[in-house]
């Protein structure tokens, strides 16, 4: 399992401290950038999440919910490590985003919204290194995990067979449900309330990493 800790639920005018909270007990940070188009919210672009490369040792999953992921995906600053994740519902054609990731040297990611058919992905299988599955519509941090997409997750897992892609889930995750996502298949898991939401994060991010059954290796 790797964790990742969602910044839209952290302290806007202190991310650098609350990054440092969280350096120890995650394995990524997870940057949710949000157009108003999209989705009905605007969060932040390019030069806060370039801004944030010198403050952290943690690899950036970049969270594209935006319509036109081609044409901003250039912006990011990006390490052969780092990722960045389209919707395949954006209005740039999903194969031209990913084509414009890959160039830059980075993981590419394909996600769906919850009530798109999980079909829609398996075309970009084999031009992808992770599927980010969300378990809320997107667009706000603290909803309520979507039950139905453990099956949806089942269902990819069995989907991706041998191929080299990660599942990582997205929404509503907490102590409470981290071990059934991952019995499911997850690869990777995003919190964001449960971390940044808690008055201890790090503290939270360990209890997280116990309730799934692991021991965070570092
Ligand atoms: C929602 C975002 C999520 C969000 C999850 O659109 O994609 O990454 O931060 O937040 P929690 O963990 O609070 O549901
Ligand atoms: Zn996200």
């Amino acid at each position: 399992m790797k964790l990742a800790a969602s910044l839209l639920a952290a302290d806007f005018a202190h991310l650098a401290r609350d990054v440092a909270r969280v350096e120890g007990a995650v394995d990524l940070l997870h940057l949710d950038v949000m157009d108003g188009h999209f989705v009905p919210n605007l969060t932040f672009g390019p030069p806060v999440a370039n801004a944030l490369r010198s403050h952290t040792r943690l690899p950036f999953a970049i969270h594209l919910m935006i319509e036109r992921p081609a044409q901003y995906a250039r912006e990011f600053q990006v390490r052969p490590e780092d990722s960045i994740t389209i919707h395949v519902e954006a209005a740039d054609p999903p194969e031209r985003s990913l084509c414009v990731i890959r160039d830059l040297g980075c993981k590419a990611g394909i996600s769906f919204r919850p009530g798109t058919p999980l079909e829609g992905v398996f075309p970009f299988l084999d031009r992808v290194d992770l599927v980010l599955v969300m378990s809320v519509e997107p667009g706000f941090g603290g909803q309520a995990f979507l039950p139905q997409a453990l099956d949806r997750i089942r269902a990819l897992r069995r989907e991706i067979g041998s191929r080299p892609v990660e599942i990582a889930v997205d929404g509503g995750i907490g102590p409470g449900n981290v071990r059934s996502v991952i019995e499911a298949g997850a690869d990777v898991i995003v919190a964001g309330s449960a971390i940044f939401g808690r008055s201890d994060p790090h503290a939270a991010a360990v209890e997280l990493w116990t309730k799934a059954g692991h021991t965070r290796r570092s």
